[in-house]
């Protein structure tokens, strides 16, 4: 069970997509596949590809001014920055050091945080510690990724699946009997082969033989992931649900991780939650990483989904391998 802190809750949220859309017709001009195949395995109709001279930390930085914005924080009250992305500008320093410097938060301290997909949710459940203890009032979580330049465009298993794009959240502390009530985090590193980008790192740093292997881009073995992105979706917003004594009856609204529609629809049948709760926007954006839950979140609340009162559910799983969740009441 939770101590009896503060609460800490969601202020503003914002989001960055880049412009250009890649459709699946425009796939099926460079690899072997197809625009039938492609929706119906995954639910995919098009994704969202970044500019050359775009990186993450520049989708960030708008995503993140979005979410001050609506919170009405300023960049200076902010006391720490995480950004979670397997697609930093540069090794070092952080994403999260170059957003710090192009928002002038200069009260902050800032680092990235790496854990796939589920990056997100680790940042949150960070953030939330630190402004429970109070140690920290504001806190801007990022969850942004230009996977497009890791993209292996000749590897049909992968290259059809991700896109780009950013979202940011302020996290504060709240009065109300609301905000984050619960966090749960899970990891099984004996799973990391399934996805993995092997270059660039220590054990094969850049070199002529790494590129020929293909080192620096995206491998995965996608029946493994499904298989336990079916059973850990489920399984971590269960948990997350029991740990602030909610049951899935008391699920307003679940935001998931947005990989594929058959996954998000098994999930939601183990759960026995109809989809009519589920926001699903993986049709027009594909797999975004760290980045698909929050722009999920903020869209669901544009759009009216979210509502004052509603308990949220979010939920990913990613690389590492690695899963996590939150109950927010809105
Ligand atoms: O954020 C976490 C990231 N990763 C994931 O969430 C991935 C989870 N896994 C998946 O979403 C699915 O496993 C995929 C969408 C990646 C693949 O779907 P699948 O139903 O597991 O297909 P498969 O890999 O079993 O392949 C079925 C067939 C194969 O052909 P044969 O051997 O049956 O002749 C593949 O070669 O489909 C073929 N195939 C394709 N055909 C057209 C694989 N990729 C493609 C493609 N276009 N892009």
């Amino acid at each position: 069970m939770r101590s009896n802190l503060r609460r800490s809750g969601i202020l503003g949220t914002g989001s960055s997509l880049p412009e250009k859309v890649m459709t699946n017709y425009d796939l099926e001009k460079i690899v072997d596949t197809s625009h039938d195949w492609i929706v119906s395995r995954t639910g995919i109709h098009s994704r969202r590809i970044a500019d050359e001279n775009i990186a993450t930390s520049d989708l960030s930085t708008e995503a993140a001014k979005q979410a001050l914005e609506r919170a009405n924080i300023k960049a200076e009250q902010l006391d720490l920055i995480i950004v979670a992305t397997v697609t930093p500008d540069m090794l070092f320093p952080s994403t999260a050091c170059l957003v710090q410097s192009n928002l002038g938060a200069k009260n902050a301290a800032a680092f990235d945080l790496e854990a796939a997909c589920s990056g997100f949710l680790y940042s949150v459940a960070i953030a939330d510690q630190f402004i429970r203890t109070g140690v920290y009032n504001y806190v801007l979580v990022i969850g942004a990724e230009t996977l497009s330049k890791i993209m292996n465009w000749k590897d049909r298993n992968t290259c059809i699946l991700f896109g780009d794009g950013a979202g940011a959240v302020v996290l504060g502390p709240t009065e109300e009997e609301r905000g984050i009530m619960s966090t749960y985090l899970g990891a099984d590193g004996n799973g990391g082969k399934f996805l993995s980008m092997p270059g660039g790192g220590s054990r094969n740093p850049a070199s002529i033989q790494s590129i020929e292997q293909d080192l620096h881009y995206i491998h995965m073995e996608g029946n493994e992931v499904f298989k336990f992105a079916v059973r850990i979706m489920a399984e971590a917003a269960e948990k997350a649900l029991d740990l602030c004594g909610l049951g899935v009856d008391d699920i307003n609204y679940l935001v998931p991780h947005q990989a594929n529609t058959r996954i998000i629809t098994s999930a939601a049948k183990r759960l026995k939650l109809h989809m009519d709760k589920v926001y699903v926007n993986l049709d027009v954006y594909g797999n975004m990483s760290a980045a698909s839950v929050p722009v999920a979140l903020d869209e669901a609340l544009m759009n009216g989904k979210i509502k004052k009162g509603d308990n949220v559910v979010l939920v990913a799983f990613g690389g590492g391998l690695t899963w996590g969740s939150c109950v927010i009441k809105w």
